[in-house]
């Protein structure tokens, strides 16, 4: 873990739109990009991926490239989002973990007691040589387009360690948290270690900018998330800090409640969801720093609405970029990430149109 390199910018992407909106200046267009831009809305992604199991797929470098590569070309989109998953740097150190399709990732051997946090392995930097790979592989064929890393944050990882999968009320992992909370916090922070681990291999790289995924903390009530969750996700953020100055966006579902406390975790971007509008949680987090700058946003298409026609998804991204004025910046993307059945050419017109519609304004 000393291999801290400070990392250079690419000099062409001085001017990229995410890069400067996330910094909280003004950018040529509003930046957009999409969660899970990659992935089976593409029929290229379907073909490509065709016989080899998710997780493999993630640790092969030219394969990662394309799949990468794929939404940047066909949609144009201001960000790349490197193909991987939130469990990869788990399965890479060793836990029996794997992606069933259509259910999400599985564990072989839940998360139970003390015992098992003591056994969870931690992950080395060998262990994702191919993610590094690949990332340099990327930032060759990028060009100008920013690249973002990520990561999943603890509790999210959490959960799906200690439920076994997928979970709706997460009550295994509130379980834990409430009745052992010195193996809960141990847990949290071993995975802290691995989540920063796989951030610091992505930044070495020469990953753009990084986003930390805490996808269910919108399960937690506020008084747990800042007790149980925000002091592990703040290490995260502070450990990049050290690592590299690149721009740390945070995002979570249904996360209404606690996007102040989101912020105190020290990202420089929030990502909100669709169930919040953006005017309103610029307000919601700002009133958590008085007197500090205006909050950077990213958000909030409902992805379902891209599957009512293009009239009403029009309507609704100019709704968003006006709110998203507010802000002291905006990156426009969808609320969660893009569903497997959405048409690819409605992504592409949606680009287009924020692209059109902020144009130097
Ligand atoms: O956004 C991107 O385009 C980059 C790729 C990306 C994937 N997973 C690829 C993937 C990212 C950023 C993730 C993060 C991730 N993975 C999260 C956080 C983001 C979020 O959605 O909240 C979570 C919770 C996971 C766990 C996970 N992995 C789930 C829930 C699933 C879906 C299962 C399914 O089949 O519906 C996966 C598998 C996965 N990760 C796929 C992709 C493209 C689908 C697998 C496939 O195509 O075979």
């Amino acid at each position: 873990m000393t291999n801290s390199a400070p990392v250079s910018t690419r000099r062409d992407l001085a001017d990229a739109p995410l890069l400067v909106a996330a910094r909280g200046g003004k950018p040529r267009h509003t930046p957009v990009w999409f969660m899970r831009q990659a992935g089976r809305s593409l029929p290229e992604y379907r073909q490509v991926r065709e016989g080899t199991p998710m997780l493999q797929a993630c640790l092969t470098p030219e394969l990662v490239s394309e799949i990468t590569m794929q939404p940047v070309r066909r949609h144009g989109v201001d960000a790349a989002i490197l193909f991987s998953d939130i469990v990869l740097p788990l399965y890479a150190a060793g836990v029996g973990l794997d992606i069933v399709a259509g259910t999400g990732p599985v564990v072989s051997n839940p998360i139970g007691g003390p015992s098992d946090v003591e056994a969870l392995p931690s992950l080395d930097a060998e262990q994702v040589a191919p993610v590094a790979e690949a990332v340099g592989l990327l930032v060759k064929e990028l060009g100008s387009t920013p690249l973002i890393g990520f990561a999943g944050a603890p509790f999210t990882l959490a959960s799906y360690l200690v439920e076994g999968g997928p979970s709706r009320n997460h009550e295994r992992t509130k379980a834990l948290m409430h009745s052992d909370p010195k193996t809960w916090h141990a847990l949290l922070e071993k995975l802290a270690d691995t989540t920063l681990e796989f951030l610091r291999v992505q930044l070495n790289a020469g990953v753009d900018a990084i986003q930390l995924f805490d996808s269910w903390a919108g399960a937690l009530s506020l008084r747990d998330y800042r007790e149980f969750v925000l002091p592990h996700s703040r290490r995260i953020f502070e450990g990049v800090a050290e690592i590299s100055d690149v721009p740390r966006i945070h995002f979570g579902v249904g996360t209404g409640e606690l996007l102040g406390a989101m912020r105190n975790a020290g990202p420089d971007v929030v990502g909100v969801d669709w169930r919040v509008p953006l005017d309103t949680a610029v307000a919601r987090l700002g009133a958590a720093e008085p007197g500090a700058a205006k909050p950077v946003v990213q958000g909030n298409l409902d992805p379902a609405v891209l599957f009512a026609g293009w009239e009403a998804v029009e309507r609704e991204v100019h709704r968003i970029l006006e709110e998203g004025r507010e802000a002291g910046g905006h990156i426009f993307n969808l609320g969660h990430g893009v569903l497997p059945t959405t048409d690819p050419e409605i992504l592409t017109r949606v680009v287009e149109l924020v692209h059109t519609a902020t144009a130097q304004r």
